[in-house]
């Protein structure tokens, strides 16, 4: 089989900006420059030592229609929902929720000082699933596979399945994704096979890479999309760390409203309503 590699498709400088109440934050996706990569709605990373910057959280706020990723570095957020549902996310702990039809919950540090890095991705949901019950898959630390390789490479499987063959934490999700955190030794070459048309992005968090076939250079706080091919690789002289998310594209209206992810306006006055009405 011919494997066709992939190459820089865009290249995306994130978009500094606040969420919550005052939480700087870093916007890749869900920006004027890259409103969305089907399936993924937004992509935020946040990142400071300086509680200021994030201390006030994410109070209670409500979500339908698609799911959201926390994934977090260092640091500790607590999640509290309008179902009773609590628990605390730790460094290399994700939580994917699926808001459905709806929810409402609050993301709040879980530390008064020190450095809280983490990301949230949100994955849309098809018409068919945007009003079923809200859902959970959960995983402390120790419950997301981490790959360790002969080279000091690691690979933490938050979803997917690494070329080795180490499965994700999150499964049956509907898209399909790949969300790998990888840690790449200095002169270690990192290759992951995709979907051929699957959406993907790689997102350098530390350090630099030298992408695909032409090494292309991507600098830390640099986001790129990929073009389709079978195959994303990479390599780096000195050690780096990258975020690798992928997943099959919905192909349907996206009607979008603050926390709301629907498929037409008439279903996003509705949610408007419905959460105004109590109905979450
Ligand atoms: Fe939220």
């Amino acid at each position: 089989m011919n494997t066709k590699p992939r190459v820089i498709a865009q290249r995306v400088q994130g978009q500094p900006t606040s969420d919550g109440d005052g939480v700087k934050l870093t916007r890749y996706i869900g920006t004027q420059a890259v409103d969305m990569l089907d399936p993924f709605l937004l992509l935020d990373c946040f990142s400071s030592d300086t509680p200021d910057d994030y201390i006030r959280g994410f109070p209670s706020h409500p979500h339908r229609g698609f799911e959201t990723v926390t994934y977090l570095i260092a640091g500790k957020m607590r999640h509290k929902d309008n179902a009773g549902n609590e628990g605390v996310i730790e460094p290399g702990g994700v939580q994917w929720m699926s808001a459905g039809r709806g929810i409402i919950h609050s993301e709040m540090p879980e530390q008064i000082d020190g450095l809280l890095k983490g990301f949230q991705l949100w994955v849309n949901l098809p018409s068919s699933e945007k009003m079923k019950a809200p859902a959970y898959q959960e995983f402390v630390p120790a419950q997301v596979p981490l790959e360790q390789r002969d080279s000091g490479t690691q690979v933490r499987v938050v979803a997917g399945q690494t070329n080795l063959g180490t499965h994700g934490a999150v499964r049956n999700i509907g898209v399909s994704p790949t969300y790998l955190d990888v840690q790449l030794a200095a002169q270690d070459e990192f290759v992951q096979n995709l979907g051929f048309d699957h959406h993907a992005l790689v997102l350098v968090i530390e350090g630099q890479i030298q992408l695909g076939p032409n090494a292309e250079l991507v600098r830390s706080g640099e986001l790129v999309i990929l073009s389709q091919g079978d195959q994303v690789s990479w390599q780096s002289p000195s050690p780096s760390r990258c975020l690798l998310i992928a997943g099959q594209a919905i192909k349907q209206p996206v009607a979008r409203g603050g926390p709301f992810v629907m498929n037409t306006q008439a279903e996003l006055m509705q949610a408007f309503q419905d959460y105004r009405n109590g109905c979450f």
